[in-house]
């Protein structure tokens, strides 16, 4: 059967190799992971000068640190020398400088090359113009965004853009504060599925009444599976029992300040492009960093960012947590038992879309058209 044989119910997803195919993948790091805004670390990982973290974008390990200012700086961690990867391990601290652990070429918080044996005696060797290769950044939500591309598209649009198209205005979102808030909890889930299955079913609600049940006890109206939640400005209501969003209904915490009352005892989810999910509630924001590794594999961050006084007093925020966590287990293993069928003769014309994820859709015409069409 084919695309066009399709009754009018139905929209054709992506074939299956889209999910399989390392060539795919290699194309999406290059087009979207390297060449669109990436939400890479937590400001607040980096609690000083020389302190660093390392992450993976696309098919580059990136070095995110803050100089002697205190300022967020992003570098490729590749030494100029002869290449060596600079910082081996994934998060650490540095006096004031970073070290190749190779020939010992250092350089300092801002990337200008220091110190190497026998440096003196290269005086023409310019000290900027061998530093390390500097990464685009920019702070929004209290983490450090990258971007590789050479001219990066506008961050405004692309990213900003998002919680705006899917709530209508900045307002909104600026009103949960989250670049101040403390992280409460972190939980890092190694998916064993393509990245696109977990942007996939994080975009639709049809699986809402049959995998998650604490969830649809909290947001009734999404037992009824439409992506109500995509309906630009509209936060599903909390039940009328529930008290707060917490994995029994019990009450939570005191609403952040600024949150609106029309936002009030609502849950809002928003997608950014290609890896991030923000997800609103009055009393806390979790927020999902995905690191795709292969075609097959997705490391996925998760924060549950709490007002700083909620974290500082060691209050116990663990029912809060598990009604997400719940609810990312449910999903992830939803996404893992569908990883190994998309590589199926089954599947090589892939599934379909029912109505309420016809929006889906829409994600697949962005994705292939950055790829370069359906024949990538
Ligand atoms: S490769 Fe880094 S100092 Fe030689
Ligand atoms: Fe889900």
């Amino acid at each position: 059967m084919t695309a066009t044989d399709l009754p009018p119910s139905l929209i054709a997803t992506l074939p299956g190799r889209f999910y399989t195919d390392p060539d795919v993948f290699r194309r999406e790091q290059e087009r979207l992971f390297e060449s669109m805004w990436f939400c890479a670390v937590r400001g607040s990982d980096l609690a000083g000068p020389g302190a660093f973290r390392t992450v993976q974008v696309g098919r580059e390990s990136v070095i995110v640190t803050r100089n002697r200012a205190g300022e967020l700086r992003a570098f490729l961690n590749v030494c100029r020398h002869r290449g060596a990867r600079l910082c081996t391990e994934e998060s650490g601290e540095v006096r004031r400088a970073l070290q190749c652990p190779y020939h010992a070429w250092t350089y300092d918080l801002d990337g200008k090359l220091i110190a190497a044996p026998n440096l003196v005696k290269m005086p023409d060797v310019d000290r900027t113009t061998y530093g390390l290769v500097t990464v685009q950044l920019r702070e929004w939500l209290g983490y450090a965004w990258v971007c590789l591309a050479d001219e990066a598209p506008s961050f405004e649009e692309t990213v900003i853009g998002a919680a705006v198209e899917r709530l209508g205005d900045t307002a909104s979102i600026e009103r949960y504060g989250t670049e101040d808030l403390a992280l409460g909890r972190r939980i890092t889930y190694d998916v064993k599925a393509n990245w696109k299955l977990i942007v996939e079913n994080f975009m639709e609600c049809y699986h809402c009444a049959t995998i998650h049940p604490e969830l649809t006890d909290v947001l009734p109206e999404f037992a009824e599976g439409y992506a109500a939640q995509y309906y630009v400005g509209h936060g599903a209501a909390f039940a009328e029992e529930v008290e707060g969003f917490t994995v029994d209904g019990s009450a939570g915490f005191a609403k952040l300040p600024e949150v609106a009352e029309e936002q009030d005892r609502r849950y809002y989810a928003i997608t950014v492009k290609p890896t991030v999910f923000i997800n609103l509630v009055p009393d806390h924001v979790i927020l999902h960093r995905m690191f795709p590794l292969a075609e097959d594999r997705t490391i996925v961050e998760c924060d549950w960012l709490y007002a700083p006084e909620v974290v500082e007093s060691g209050t116990d925020v663990s029912k809060s947590v598990e009604l997400f966590h719940r609810v990312n287990v449910q999903d992830f293993d939803a996404c893992e038992r569908t990883q190994p069928a998309m590589a199926s003769r089954a599947y090589r014309a892939g599934g379909v879309l029912v109505p309420a994820e016809h929006h889906i859709g829409i994600f697949h015409a962005w994705l292939t058209e950055r790829l370069g069409g359906t024949g990538a």
